[in-house]
């Protein structure tokens, strides 16, 4: 069993963490989260192992990412069940800030971002969402100095954000993206899927069933816009809230109305009872 992870608490304590681990020569991956962690972020831990010698993780949900309606005070928290699977990973430093540590008192600067942060799709029901991601990963990337970051596909227009953030800003960290982990019957993990009851939970895969059969009408040659109709139409039936579900450029998040415009991106997010969930898939 390898030793459990150091735990800082204290921008310090996390500097100096980091600093032992440059002086090894190592090189640093970063995977931000927010806890409650499960298949997917362990999928995300093995690819920094993959891709740097030693891995820290971020542990911190983020109060300026939700809106004041939003789940921030219910957000799953699974403190020991995370430290237990982040020290089986081998996982060298957890950064663990509380909220005054991340937003010390007088804090008065947000990043503000624009490009893939304003492509028409989170953005739209969650106005807040990428200033909040797009500050905490900014000061995630300047308080670790990692060399890469790793940020699941699941978060499809947060991955475009943040890598789009990294190259602007020149942060000096490489973003990498991981496939999304998803369950047998396809539904993507995610830490909000405890919030479904059991008939929701079964009614869940139909986002995933929807994307793939939109994006096999696509690559048939339907024109996208009777496929995504035809998506529409199996998700509202499933008894969702539809916020959308669109084909968009894979790279830019730009609209597009044919195959030819590729590589394409199906996008969705819809809400079952009250819980809200997205995925994405490509065509
Ligand atoms: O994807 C998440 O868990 C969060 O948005 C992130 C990237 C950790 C920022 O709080």
């Amino acid at each position: 069993m390898p030793p459990s992870p150091l735990i800082a608490r204290t921008v310090p304590s996390l500097r100096r963490a980091v600093d032992n681990l440059r002086k090894r020569k190592s090189t640093i991956a970063l995977v931000p989260t927010m806890g409650a962690l499960h298949d997917g972020h362990v999928s995300l831990v093995r690819l920094a192992k993959r891709r740097a010698s030693r891995v820290v993780v971020s542990i911190f949900v983020n109060p300026t990412q939700f809106a004041p309606t939003e789940d921030f005070g219910a957000y799953p928290r699974t403190w020991k069940a995370d430290i237990a699977k982040l020290a089986a990973e081998g996982v060298d430093v957890v950064w663990h800030p509380d909220v005054a540590a991340m937003y010390p008192e007088g804090f008065a600067t947000r990043i503000v971002p624009e490009g893939p942060a304003l492509a028409g799709l989170e953005d739209r029901f969650r106005p807040h969402f990428f200033g909040g991601v797009a500050t905490v990963v900014g000061k995630l990337f300047t308080q670790c100095r990692p060399d890469i970051a790793i940020f699941g596909e699941k978060d499809f227009q947060q991955l475009r954000v943040v890598t789009r953030m990294a190259g602007d800003l020149d942060l000096g960290v490489n973003v990498i993206g991981s496939r999304t982990v998803r369950e047998r019957d396809g539904l993507a993990m995610s830490s909000r899927n405890v919030y479904l009851s059991p008939e929701e939970r079964q009614t869940a895969t139909t986002l995933y069933r929807a994307m793939k059969d939109s994006a096999g009408r696509i690559r048939a040659g339907e024109a996208i816009g009777s496929a995504v109709a035809r998506g529409t139409e199996m998700i509202e039936a499933a008894g969702f809230a539809l916020d959308y579900f669109d084909v968009r450029h894979a790279r830019t998040l730009a609209p597009v109305t044919s195959l030819k415009d590729g590589p394409l991106r199906i996008l969705v997010a819809a809400k079952l009872g009250s819980t809200r969930l997205i995925d994405n898939i490509a065509v």
